[in-house]
């Protein structure tokens, strides 16, 4: 592989922070992740704080995803020539600048008016990934619009209905996507407490439907009469369900009296309920995927070596070891921690991703030693883009970018390939 020196350069930013420093200037997004949540949870109302920050259960799989890395130390090696470092990895045939991507996450309307939109610029400005989630808040075509050349992949829920399926990757393909995501750990919300206690779900108010109230297949099956659901049992009638109402009329697309007239917001919140997700979902129906899409299909979710195994089995491009951000199984597996086993099973013959709990250079480094071929970035950006829109998003990917490549660097690697086991040691038990 040539050499690829991404545009963007760790010592820049450095210098750009400290520059402005001079002139009393200080960062809006912390550099500091644990910090920018806290400052992004002012920006945020209580339910999308809970929702974006909250986990399954009690949160020890979040505590795990993070434990998980100080279980690893680097070992850095001296007087290798880094005044430059190659930070480029190629992925699906793409050269990508750095070996990072943006994880799909849905209802980023929540954190910010341009959600997806926001997004796909910041990531496209770095020419990184951006992973379209299928309860995104804008339609993908929009959101691959704002991008330009920006590259992009789909990810997917198996809904109940295969031609919605068909539809979405579809449309994934005709929009630019260059792979598509199939994320296999939600197939039922998981037991997250926060949300529980708000009792709050935001796709209720019709908001992370989008690419369902913009599919013209969904927009079919809206006219099916449907089973019995959620919606249809008796509520309470207060002013609190007036104004759920209110916010269902103006967040569905079309106007307030149109959608008021037609009934169709209601009607999209039920067919959604009726088909999001797909519990009965199993290894034989990727066949149906694979004849449908002429794209790289990567497994989302895949936590057990054996699981890795019977994803190259069943001929997949590429696996994403992640938790979901610990939003699903708590008490499963770290992230970081499934990670050696799965990549020793694949043996290179297939990408290895990973996500779940990704805050620093130095993490992005060690799942790289570990055997991933690059990451994805979750909930930081969610809070840079509830910071600062747009220019939030980009000052957590540059800050993250920076780190890591200083972290590389002064490790004594000047390329992705030389980031290999024998960069990191166990911590010792009391280290
Ligand atoms: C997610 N995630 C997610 N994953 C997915 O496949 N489709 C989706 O729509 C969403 N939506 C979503 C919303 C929110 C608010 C969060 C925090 C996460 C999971 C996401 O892709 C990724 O796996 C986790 O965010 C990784 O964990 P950390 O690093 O963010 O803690
Ligand atoms: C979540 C779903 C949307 O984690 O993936 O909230």
């Amino acid at each position: 592989m040539r050499p690829t020196y991404a545009s963007f350069q760790a010592l820049d930013r450095q210098k750009q922070i400290y520059l402005r420093g001079l002139s009393g200037i200080r960062p809006r997004v912390p550099a500091d992740m644990d910090q920018l949540a806290t400052q992004a949870r002012e920006h945020l109302s209580a339910e999308a704080y809970a929702y974006v920050a909250g986990g399954a259960g009690r949160g020890l799989t979040m505590r795990s995803n993070r434990e998980g890395f100080r279980a690893w130390q680097i070992r850095p090696r001296m007087l290798r020539d880094v005044s430059r470092a190659d930070t480029g990895v190629e992925l699906f045939g793409r050269t990508l600048p750095y070996p990072l991507l943006l994880a799909p996450i849905g209802v980023l309307e929540m954190a910010h008016r341009e959600a997806d939109r926001a997004v796909g610029r910041a990531a496209a400005g770095l020419g990184l990934p951006f992973i379209f989630s299928n309860q995104a808040s804008v339609p993908m075509e929009e959101v691959a619009h704002a991008m330009g050349e920006g590259p992009r992949w789909f990810q997917l829920y198996w809904s109940k209905r295969d031609e919605l399926v068909a539809s979405l990757v579809q449309r994934a393909e005709a929009c630019g996507c260059e792979a598509i995501v199939v994320t296999l750990d939600t197939t039922m919300l998981g037991w997250r407490i926060r949300d529980l206690d708000l009792a709050y779900l935001p796709f209720l108010r019709a908001k992370g439907i989008a690419q369902y109230t913009s599919d013209p297949v969904f927009q079919r099956l809206m006219d099916e009469p449907g089973p019995e659901d959620l919606t249809q049992t008796k509520r309470k009638l207060t002013p609190q369900l007036l104004r759920s109402v209110y916010q269902l009329l103006r967040n569905y697309p079309g106007s307030f009296f149109g959608n008021l007239r037609s009934g169709r917001p209601m009607k999209a919140v039920r067919t959604f309920i009726n088909l999001y997700t797909n519990p009965s979902l199993s290894w034989d129906q990727l066949a149906f995927l694979r004849e449908h899409t002429r794209l790289p299909i990567l497994l989302k979710g895949i936590l057990h070596p054996d699981d890795a195994q019977k994803a190259l089995d069943h001929g997949m491009d590429g696996i994403i070891v992640s938790n979901h951000g610990g939003r699903q199984v708590d008490g499963a597996i770290g992230a970081i921690q499934a990670l050696p086993a799965i990549a020793g099973r694949v043996q290179g013959k297939v990408p290895v991703l990973m996500d779940s709990g990704i805050r620093s250079g130095a993490d992005v480094f060690k799942a790289l030693a570990l055997g991933a071929t690059a990451v994805c970035l979750g909930r930081p950006y969610v809070y840079g883009l509830a910071l600062d829109g747009e220019a939030g998003v980009r000052a957590v990917l540059e800050n993250l970018l920076a780190d890591f490549e200083l972290t590389m660097r002064l490790s004594g690697c000047t390329r992705i390939s030389a980031i290999g086991p024998d960069t990191l040691q166990k911590t010792p038990v009391h280290g």
